[in-house]
Protein backbone atom coordinates (compact mmCIF):
# COMPACT_ATOMS: atom_id res chain seq x y z
CA UNK A 1 0.00 0.00 0.00
CA UNK A 2 2.95 2.45 0.89
CA UNK A 3 4.14 2.19 -3.21
CA UNK A 4 0.59 2.88 -4.20
CA UNK A 5 0.28 5.81 -2.07
CA UNK A 6 3.61 7.05 -3.46
CA UNK A 7 2.58 6.51 -6.86
CA UNK A 8 -0.42 8.15 -6.63
CA UNK A 9 0.96 10.92 -5.10
CA UNK A 10 3.70 11.24 -7.71
CA UNK A 11 1.13 10.58 -10.54
CA UNK A 12 -0.92 13.76 -9.53
CA UNK A 13 1.48 16.25 -8.56
CA UNK A 14 3.26 15.46 -12.55
CA UNK A 15 -0.38 16.19 -13.82
CA UNK A 16 -0.83 19.40 -11.79
CA UNK A 17 2.54 20.46 -13.02
CA UNK A 18 1.18 19.89 -16.26
CA UNK A 19 -1.85 20.96 -15.99
CA UNK A 20 -2.63 24.05 -18.30
CA UNK A 21 -6.04 25.98 -17.13
CA UNK A 22 -7.75 26.16 -13.59
CA UNK A 23 -10.18 24.39 -14.46
CA UNK A 24 -8.10 21.57 -15.91
CA UNK A 25 -6.70 21.68 -12.03
CA UNK A 26 -9.71 21.67 -10.31
CA UNK A 27 -10.40 18.31 -12.35
CA UNK A 28 -7.45 17.01 -11.17
CA UNK A 29 -8.32 17.99 -7.61
CA UNK A 30 -11.41 16.35 -7.73
CA UNK A 31 -10.03 13.45 -9.30
CA UNK A 32 -7.47 12.77 -6.21
CA UNK A 33 -9.05 14.84 -3.32
CA UNK A 34 -12.43 14.46 -4.11
CA UNK A 35 -15.41 12.13 -2.60
CA UNK A 36 -14.57 9.63 -4.43
CA UNK A 37 -10.50 10.70 -5.52
CA UNK A 38 -8.02 8.12 -5.69
CA UNK A 39 -6.51 9.55 -2.55
CA UNK A 40 -9.38 10.22 -0.36
CA UNK A 41 -10.05 6.27 -1.82
CA UNK A 42 -6.67 5.66 0.34
CA UNK A 43 -7.72 7.02 3.36
CA UNK A 44 -10.80 5.13 3.78
CA UNK A 45 -8.57 1.99 3.16
CA UNK A 46 -6.79 2.89 5.82
CA UNK A 47 -9.02 1.73 8.42
CA UNK A 48 -9.43 -1.66 7.19
CA UNK A 49 -5.58 -2.27 7.91
CA UNK A 50 -4.32 -3.46 11.45
CA UNK A 51 -3.37 -0.58 13.91
CA UNK A 52 0.65 -1.18 13.19
CA UNK A 53 0.55 -0.23 9.74
CA UNK A 54 -1.94 2.27 10.01
CA UNK A 55 0.34 5.02 12.02
CA UNK A 56 3.09 5.11 9.23
CA UNK A 57 0.89 4.68 5.98
CA UNK A 58 -1.43 7.09 7.99
CA UNK A 59 1.34 9.96 7.96
CA UNK A 60 2.66 8.89 4.40
CA UNK A 61 -1.18 9.72 3.59
CA UNK A 62 -1.14 12.95 5.19
CA UNK A 63 1.97 14.43 3.75
CA UNK A 64 1.16 13.12 0.44
CA UNK A 65 -2.37 14.97 0.32
CA UNK A 66 -0.68 18.17 2.18
CA UNK A 67 1.92 18.18 -0.79
CA UNK A 68 -0.72 17.40 -3.43
CA UNK A 69 -2.84 20.66 -1.99
CA UNK A 70 0.48 22.94 -1.72
CA UNK A 71 1.31 21.82 -5.49
CA UNK A 72 -2.11 22.93 -6.61
CA UNK A 73 -2.52 26.12 -4.77
CA UNK A 74 1.22 27.28 -6.33
CA UNK A 75 0.42 25.87 -9.41
CA UNK A 76 -3.17 27.84 -9.71
CA UNK A 77 -1.30 31.21 -8.71
CA UNK A 78 0.90 30.22 -12.01
CA UNK A 79 -1.71 30.16 -14.17
CA UNK A 80 -3.42 32.72 -12.97
CA UNK A 81 0.13 35.09 -13.28
CA UNK A 82 0.67 33.99 -16.40
CA UNK A 83 -3.17 33.94 -18.18
CA UNK A 84 -2.76 38.49 -17.17
CA UNK A 85 -2.13 40.48 -19.68
CA UNK A 86 1.21 41.42 -20.08
CA UNK A 87 1.58 45.33 -19.41
CA UNK A 88 5.14 47.51 -19.61
CA UNK A 89 4.51 50.87 -17.84
CA UNK A 90 7.44 52.34 -19.66
CA UNK A 91 5.90 51.80 -23.11
CA UNK A 92 5.49 55.77 -24.49
CA UNK A 93 1.73 55.78 -24.39
CA UNK A 94 -0.94 56.61 -27.70
CA UNK A 95 -2.04 60.15 -27.06
CA UNK A 96 -5.38 60.19 -27.50
CA UNK A 97 -6.37 63.39 -30.22
CA UNK A 98 -7.58 66.69 -28.37
CA UNK A 99 -10.38 68.41 -29.58
CA UNK A 100 -10.48 72.68 -28.55
CA UNK A 101 -13.39 74.94 -28.52
CA UNK A 102 -14.47 76.33 -32.38
CA UNK A 103 -12.62 79.56 -33.25
CA UNK A 104 -15.95 81.38 -32.86
CA UNK A 105 -16.78 79.78 -29.48
CA UNK A 106 -13.40 81.31 -28.62
CA UNK A 107 -13.99 84.71 -29.94
CA UNK A 108 -17.15 85.10 -27.75
CA UNK A 109 -15.68 84.00 -25.19
CA UNK A 110 -13.00 86.39 -25.70
CA UNK A 111 -16.27 89.05 -26.36
CA UNK A 112 -17.92 88.17 -23.20
CA UNK A 113 -14.69 89.27 -21.36
CA UNK A 114 -13.74 92.12 -22.77
CA UNK A 115 -17.09 93.67 -21.72
CA UNK A 116 -17.44 91.68 -18.37
CA UNK A 117 -14.49 93.60 -17.34
CA UNK A 118 -15.82 97.29 -17.39
CA UNK A 119 -19.06 96.18 -15.80
CA UNK A 120 -21.49 94.53 -18.69
CA UNK A 121 -23.51 91.85 -17.96
CA UNK A 122 -23.52 89.01 -20.53
CA UNK A 123 -27.41 88.00 -21.31
CA UNK A 124 -29.27 85.88 -24.24
CA UNK A 125 -32.21 86.36 -25.52
CA UNK A 126 -34.86 83.69 -27.74
CA UNK A 127 -33.33 83.17 -31.25
CA UNK A 128 -37.15 82.51 -32.10
CA UNK A 129 -39.10 85.49 -31.53
CA UNK A 130 -41.90 87.72 -32.31
CA UNK A 131 -41.81 90.53 -34.66
CA UNK A 132 -42.76 93.27 -31.85
CA UNK A 133 -39.30 92.70 -30.35
CA UNK A 134 -37.30 92.38 -33.76
CA UNK A 135 -38.78 94.93 -35.26
CA UNK A 136 -42.24 96.97 -33.81
CA UNK A 137 -40.66 98.18 -30.32
CA UNK A 138 -37.71 99.14 -32.13
CA UNK A 139 -39.28 101.57 -34.72
CA UNK A 140 -39.40 100.02 -37.79
CA UNK A 141 -42.10 100.90 -39.83
CA UNK A 142 -44.89 98.50 -40.62
CA UNK A 143 -43.59 98.36 -44.30
CA UNK A 144 -39.83 98.02 -44.15
CA UNK A 145 -37.98 96.11 -45.64
CA UNK A 146 -36.66 93.59 -43.22
CA UNK A 147 -39.84 92.57 -42.15
CA UNK A 148 -40.07 91.16 -44.98
CA UNK A 149 -39.68 87.79 -45.90
CA UNK A 150 -36.68 88.29 -48.43
CA UNK A 151 -34.79 89.36 -45.61
CA UNK A 152 -36.15 87.69 -42.70
CA UNK A 153 -37.24 84.08 -41.97
CA UNK A 154 -40.77 83.80 -40.74
CA UNK A 155 -41.92 80.47 -38.89
CA UNK A 156 -45.23 79.26 -39.69
CA UNK A 157 -47.13 79.90 -36.90
CA UNK A 158 -50.48 81.20 -35.64
CA UNK A 159 -49.44 84.98 -34.92
CA UNK A 160 -49.34 86.52 -31.36
CA UNK A 161 -52.43 88.83 -30.93
CA UNK A 162 -49.82 91.91 -29.62
CA UNK A 163 -46.80 90.79 -30.79
CA UNK A 164 -47.10 89.45 -34.76
CA UNK A 165 -45.90 86.97 -36.73
CA UNK A 166 -42.91 84.44 -34.92
CA UNK A 167 -39.80 84.85 -36.90
CA UNK A 168 -35.90 83.74 -36.55
CA UNK A 169 -34.61 86.71 -34.38
CA UNK A 170 -32.54 88.75 -37.48
CA UNK A 171 -30.36 91.03 -34.84
CA UNK A 172 -29.38 91.02 -31.36
CA UNK A 173 -31.28 94.43 -30.96
CA UNK A 174 -34.64 92.42 -30.11
CA UNK A 175 -33.00 91.90 -26.72
CA UNK A 176 -32.93 95.31 -25.89
CA UNK A 177 -36.99 95.53 -24.66
CA UNK A 178 -36.77 92.43 -22.83
CA UNK A 179 -33.79 93.77 -20.89
CA UNK A 180 -35.22 96.63 -20.42
CA UNK A 181 -38.36 95.37 -18.94
CA UNK A 182 -35.94 92.45 -17.20
CA UNK A 183 -33.69 95.02 -15.26
CA UNK A 184 -37.23 97.58 -14.81
CA UNK A 185 -35.21 100.65 -13.74
CA UNK A 186 -31.55 101.60 -15.22
CA UNK A 187 -28.31 101.24 -14.98
CA UNK A 188 -28.12 98.74 -17.81
CA UNK A 189 -25.64 97.42 -18.93
CA UNK A 190 -26.10 94.73 -21.17
CA UNK A 191 -23.95 92.37 -23.50
CA UNK A 192 -26.14 89.92 -25.53
CA UNK A 193 -24.19 87.56 -27.95
CA UNK A 194 -26.68 85.30 -29.57
CA UNK A 195 -27.60 83.25 -33.08
CA UNK A 196 -29.14 85.26 -36.00
CA UNK A 197 -30.98 84.44 -38.90
CA UNK A 198 -31.33 86.40 -42.30
CA UNK A 199 -31.76 85.30 -45.92
CA UNK A 200 -27.65 86.18 -46.94
CA UNK A 201 -25.13 84.34 -48.25
CA UNK A 202 -22.06 85.31 -49.83
CA UNK A 203 -18.11 85.87 -48.75
CA UNK A 204 -19.06 88.32 -46.28
CA UNK A 205 -22.93 86.79 -45.18
CA UNK A 206 -24.00 83.46 -43.62
CA UNK A 207 -27.34 82.92 -43.43
CA UNK A 208 -26.78 81.97 -39.63
CA UNK A 209 -24.02 83.78 -37.99
CA UNK A 210 -23.67 85.53 -34.41
CA UNK A 211 -24.21 89.35 -33.05
CA UNK A 212 -22.95 90.79 -29.93
CA UNK A 213 -25.49 93.39 -28.81
CA UNK A 214 -24.32 96.24 -26.50
CA UNK A 215 -26.89 98.56 -24.41
CA UNK A 216 -25.87 101.00 -22.08
CA UNK A 217 -28.79 103.02 -20.33
CA UNK A 218 -28.48 105.51 -17.10
CA UNK A 219 -28.85 109.37 -16.37
CA UNK A 220 -26.37 111.24 -18.84
CA UNK A 221 -25.15 108.57 -21.37
CA UNK A 222 -23.80 110.29 -24.18
CA UNK A 223 -22.00 109.74 -28.20
CA UNK A 224 -18.52 110.28 -25.89
CA UNK A 225 -19.52 106.84 -23.20
CA UNK A 226 -20.41 104.82 -27.09
CA UNK A 227 -16.96 106.06 -28.72
CA UNK A 228 -15.02 105.58 -25.33
CA UNK A 229 -16.54 101.73 -25.63
CA UNK A 230 -16.06 101.31 -29.01
CA UNK A 231 -12.38 102.42 -28.99
CA UNK A 232 -12.22 100.09 -25.62
CA UNK A 233 -13.21 96.83 -27.58
CA UNK A 234 -10.88 97.87 -30.51
CA UNK A 235 -8.37 98.30 -28.45
CA UNK A 236 -8.66 94.80 -26.60
CA UNK A 237 -9.86 92.85 -29.05
CA UNK A 238 -7.50 94.07 -32.04
CA UNK A 239 -4.80 94.99 -30.32
CA UNK A 240 -3.31 99.16 -30.10
CA UNK A 241 -2.76 99.35 -33.64
CA UNK A 242 -6.62 99.08 -34.66
CA UNK A 243 -8.23 101.50 -36.81
CA UNK A 244 -11.32 101.99 -36.81
CA UNK A 245 -14.25 104.84 -38.29
CA UNK A 246 -17.61 105.93 -37.35
CA UNK A 247 -20.25 106.71 -40.50
CA UNK A 248 -23.57 108.23 -40.04
CA UNK A 249 -25.94 105.80 -40.88
CA UNK A 250 -29.96 105.45 -39.91
CA UNK A 251 -31.53 102.72 -37.67
CA UNK A 252 -35.11 102.99 -36.67
CA UNK A 253 -34.19 102.71 -33.14
CA UNK A 254 -31.31 104.69 -32.84
CA UNK A 255 -30.93 108.85 -32.77
CA UNK A 256 -28.16 109.71 -34.17
CA UNK A 257 -26.64 106.27 -35.65
CA UNK A 258 -23.74 105.46 -37.26
CA UNK A 259 -22.01 102.93 -38.67
CA UNK A 260 -18.28 101.47 -37.41
CA UNK A 261 -15.58 100.11 -39.72
CA UNK A 262 -12.27 98.87 -38.90
CA UNK A 263 -9.25 98.74 -41.36
CA UNK A 264 -9.39 94.99 -43.41
CA UNK A 265 -6.87 92.98 -42.56
CA UNK A 266 -6.91 90.72 -45.48
CA UNK A 267 -5.82 93.52 -48.12
CA UNK A 268 -4.61 95.61 -45.25
CA UNK A 269 -7.02 98.91 -45.89
CA UNK A 270 -5.31 98.54 -49.27
CA UNK A 271 -8.45 97.11 -51.11
CA UNK A 272 -6.61 95.05 -53.60
CA UNK A 273 -4.52 91.47 -52.96
CA UNK A 274 -0.59 91.37 -53.75
CA UNK A 275 -1.94 90.06 -57.02
CA UNK A 276 -3.99 93.05 -58.27
CA UNK A 277 -7.06 91.49 -57.82
CA UNK A 278 -9.78 93.01 -55.54
CA UNK A 279 -10.31 92.00 -52.25
CA UNK A 280 -12.85 89.72 -51.88
CA UNK A 281 -14.08 90.38 -48.40
CA UNK A 282 -14.12 94.50 -48.19
CA UNK A 283 -13.75 95.49 -51.91
CA UNK A 284 -13.08 98.89 -50.36
CA UNK A 285 -10.36 98.32 -47.52
CA UNK A 286 -12.68 99.16 -44.98
CA UNK A 287 -14.61 96.57 -43.02
CA UNK A 288 -18.16 96.89 -41.62
CA UNK A 289 -18.29 95.35 -38.37
CA UNK A 290 -21.57 96.75 -37.14
CA UNK A 291 -24.12 99.76 -36.73
CA UNK A 292 -24.19 102.06 -33.58
CA UNK A 293 -26.41 104.87 -32.22
CA UNK A 294 -28.12 106.21 -29.23
CA UNK A 295 -31.16 104.98 -27.90
CA UNK A 296 -34.47 106.11 -29.42
CA UNK A 297 -36.63 107.96 -27.11
CA UNK A 298 -39.35 105.51 -28.71
CA UNK A 299 -37.61 102.60 -27.52
CA UNK A 300 -37.07 103.56 -24.02
CA UNK A 301 -40.69 104.16 -23.94
CA UNK A 302 -41.10 100.95 -25.80
CA UNK A 303 -39.57 99.57 -22.49
CA UNK A 304 -40.96 101.43 -19.82
CA UNK A 305 -38.22 103.82 -19.67
CA UNK A 306 -38.62 107.42 -19.02
CA UNK A 307 -36.66 109.53 -22.20
CA UNK A 308 -36.71 112.54 -20.47
CA UNK A 309 -34.78 111.26 -17.68
CA UNK A 310 -32.64 108.49 -19.22
CA UNK A 311 -30.28 107.74 -22.41
CA UNK A 312 -28.41 105.19 -23.57
CA UNK A 313 -26.18 104.23 -26.49
CA UNK A 314 -26.33 100.97 -28.12
CA UNK A 315 -24.12 98.65 -30.67
CA UNK A 316 -24.67 95.68 -32.38
CA UNK A 317 -21.40 93.78 -34.21
CA UNK A 318 -20.87 90.48 -36.22
CA UNK A 319 -18.73 87.95 -34.00
CA UNK A 320 -17.80 86.34 -37.20
CA UNK A 321 -16.79 89.95 -38.67
CA UNK A 322 -15.23 91.06 -35.71
CA UNK A 323 -13.04 87.52 -35.88
CA UNK A 324 -12.19 87.82 -39.69
CA UNK A 325 -10.54 90.97 -39.50
CA UNK A 326 -8.41 89.81 -36.43
CA UNK A 327 -4.83 90.60 -37.45
CA UNK A 328 -2.83 87.71 -38.59
CA UNK A 329 -5.94 85.81 -39.39
CA UNK A 330 -6.97 86.82 -42.78
CA UNK A 331 -9.62 84.88 -43.52
CA UNK A 332 -10.76 85.49 -46.79
CA UNK A 333 -14.44 83.95 -46.75
CA UNK A 334 -17.18 83.94 -43.77
CA UNK A 335 -18.25 80.24 -45.75
CA UNK A 336 -14.41 79.06 -44.27
CA UNK A 337 -15.66 79.87 -40.66
CA UNK A 338 -18.32 77.15 -41.00
CA UNK A 339 -16.70 74.60 -43.22
CA UNK A 340 -15.97 71.46 -41.21
CA UNK A 341 -12.75 70.65 -42.99
CA UNK A 342 -10.29 69.49 -40.14
CA UNK A 343 -7.08 71.32 -41.80
CA UNK A 344 -8.71 74.47 -41.29
CA UNK A 345 -9.93 73.64 -37.94
CA UNK A 346 -6.59 72.26 -36.58
CA UNK A 347 -4.74 75.55 -37.01
CA UNK A 348 -6.90 77.30 -33.91
C1 LIG B 1 -27.98 95.48 -37.12
O1 LIG B 1 -28.24 94.29 -37.09
C2 LIG B 1 -28.34 96.35 -35.94
N1 LIG B 1 -29.20 95.65 -35.06
C3 LIG B 1 -27.05 96.79 -35.25
C4 LIG B 1 -27.26 97.88 -34.24
C5 LIG B 1 -27.44 97.55 -32.93
C6 LIG B 1 -27.29 99.21 -34.65
C7 LIG B 1 -27.63 98.57 -31.97
C8 LIG B 1 -27.47 100.23 -33.70
C9 LIG B 1 -27.63 99.89 -32.38
P1 LIG B 1 -26.74 95.40 -39.38
O2 LIG B 1 -27.84 94.84 -40.17
O3 LIG B 1 -25.86 96.39 -40.05
O4 LIG B 1 -27.25 96.09 -38.05
O5 LIG B 1 -25.84 94.20 -38.82
C10 LIG B 1 -24.80 94.43 -37.91
C11 LIG B 1 -23.60 93.56 -38.23
O6 LIG B 1 -23.97 92.19 -38.16
C12 LIG B 1 -23.07 93.73 -39.63
O7 LIG B 1 -22.26 94.84 -39.74
C13 LIG B 1 -22.27 92.47 -39.77
O8 LIG B 1 -21.06 92.54 -39.04
C14 LIG B 1 -23.16 91.48 -39.08
N2 LIG B 1 -24.03 90.80 -40.05
C15 LIG B 1 -25.23 91.20 -40.55
N3 LIG B 1 -25.73 90.28 -41.39
C16 LIG B 1 -24.83 89.28 -41.43
C17 LIG B 1 -24.78 88.03 -42.13
N4 LIG B 1 -25.76 87.61 -42.92
N5 LIG B 1 -23.70 87.24 -41.93
C18 LIG B 1 -22.70 87.63 -41.10
N6 LIG B 1 -22.69 88.79 -40.41
C19 LIG B 1 -23.75 89.61 -40.58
Amino acid sequence: MKEEIVNTKNSAISQVLSARSVLELEEIRINFLGKNGRLTKLIKKLQELPKTQRRELGILINDSKNSLIAAIATQKRKLEEDSREWFDPTVPGKKPPVGHLHLITQAIEEISLIFERIGFVRVRYPEVEWDWFAFGSLNFGEYHPARDDWETFIVEQKPHPKYGQMILSPHTSSGQVREMWRVKKPPIRMINIAKCYRRQSDASHYPMFHQFEGLVVDKDISIANLKGTLNYFAKEFYGLGAVSRIRPYNFPFTEPSFEVDFTCTVCKGKSRLPDGQVCKLCKEGWLEIGGAGMVHPNVLKAGGIDPKVFSGFAFGWGVERALMMKPGLGIPDIRILYSSDIRYLRQF
